[in-house]
């Protein structure tokens, strides 16, 4: 089956803020932007430039036939079996039934765990560079964060083991949160890191967070394992996955907590029930249910624009060292050697190139004279950023 990624669609005048709302990049500052505003490249925000796939919006439309959109919640056992087949299809990992509760968006589902198993006094450990709004869970509950810096060995960003086993034993600590696949690096865990890291956790009783909301977004050849099927016994992992990132239906809002713990059950029951958007329902029923052949050619058309930013970082700016990550849409590029001593990445390009993107200071410590480029756009779109972000360096 063919899927058209190369489709440029106009995103502009949807209060997408990609498109629309890129100003509060740059908040309380004046900007001056090399070229007209419609000509800027969005490379920022974690969506997708692709469009959502056709089935998901039939989805949605077949569901607007039925007129009303009052409260709804899953009613039969039709999403737990799309969702389960999917999560078997893809990791061989089964779980049951009533583990399964949602949220809307998987920052909600972070901001309230925090604060149902957190507060002053406690800590919460989380590895860095980290995504922004684990600091912001952190600080919805009071709780202070504890990083454990991942360090870059020969390219790889890999756990310091030592110091996370060092901060884990801290008695303060109550929560981990965990990044799998890793937003910004892109890395994949492999089961012996997970394994290592887990069993930290469950050595000292932390309860585990596991957001997995990249878990789908994979370079050929990876594989995505679910930390909690490695603990089968240990009922303190919650695992959080979507198919916001997956299917470019952020929007949507809505997302899969699973919770094994009883006693975790009902208290997360207590302060959000199963009250879900009839539209999400329909959309995520219908993702599951039909996305893989558009998953396995978004992946590989991915790993394409991969290729093509390699190519041109490799001619263009020779000295870095950039790996294409294991997982995500997401590039994190080492621009250290090339960008000016001082300069804010993210209005450097902006106000040079015309490309807003993320880097250093919208992350959580640990990442400074790093880039993020969102590479799930058009091909022809990725290139002519990545030539722009290459001129205004002067290469
Ligand atoms: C690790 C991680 N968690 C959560 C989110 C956002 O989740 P949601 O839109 O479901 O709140 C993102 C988006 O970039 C992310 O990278």
């Amino acid at each position: 089956m063919q899927f058209d990624f190369d489709m440029r669609i106009d995103r502009k005048h949807t209060d997408c803020i990609a498109a629309d709302g890129w100003k509060s990049l740059f908040a309380g500052q004046e900007i001056t932007l090399p070229c007209p505003e419609e000509q800027l490249i969005p490379m920022w925000i974690a969506d997708m430039s692709f469009a959502t796939p056709a089935f998901i919006l039939d989805a949605i439309r077949r569901r607007l036939d039925r007129q009303i959109l009052g409260y709804t919640r899953p009613a039969d056992s039709t999403y737990f079996d799309t969702f389960s087949a999917w999560t078997d299809l893809l990791y061989g990992w089964h779980w049951e039934p009533e583990d399964l509760f949602f949220s809307n968006g998987i920052v909600s589902a972070l901001n309230e765990l925090a604060r149902l198993l957190c507060g002053p006094g406690d800590k919460i450990l989380f590895q860095t560079p980290a995504y922004g709004p684990f600091l912001g869970a952190v600080k919805t509950c009071g709780a202070e964060p504890l990083f454990s810096r991942l360090v870059l060995q020969d390219g790889v960003w890999r756990t310091d083991l030592e110091d996370f086993a060092r901060k884990a034993a801290d008695p303060a600590v109550k929560l981990c949160l965990l990044c799998s696949p890793h937003n910004p690096t892109g890395r994949v865990w492999k089961r012996e890191e997970l394994l290592a890291v887990g069993q930290i956790c469950v050595d000292n009783g932390l309860i585990v967070v596991s957001d997995e909301i990249h878990c789908d977004i994979l370079r050929a050849g990876m594989q995505h394992i679910p930390l909690v099927s490695l603990f089968p016994d240990y009922k303190k992992i919650i695992t959080c996955m979507a198919p916001s990132k997956t299917f470019n239906m952020a929007g949507m809002q809505f997302s899969n907590v699973l919770i094994r713990d009883p006693e975790l059950r009902s208290r997360w029951s207590k302060v959000r029930g199963q009250v879900v958007n009839p539209l999400s329902l329909a959309a995520a029923t219908g993702a599951y249910a039909h996305g893989y052949d558009w998953l396995v050619a978004m992946r590989r058309y991915l790993d394409g624009n991969y290729a093509a930013l390699q190519a041109v970082l490799r001619a263009r700016l020779p000295e870095l060292t950039f790996r294409i990550p294991e997982g995500t849409y997401l590039a994190w590029i080492d621009l250290r050697p090339y960008l000016p001593p001082d300069a804010d990445p993210v209005r450097f390009f902006a106000e040079r190139a015309g490309v807003l993107l993320e880097a250093g200071r919208m992350f959580v410590d640990n990442a400074d004279g790093f880039i993020r480029l969102n590479l799930a756009c058009p091909r022809s779109v990725m290139t002519e950023a990545a030539e722009r972000i290459c001129s205004a360096l002067g290469h």
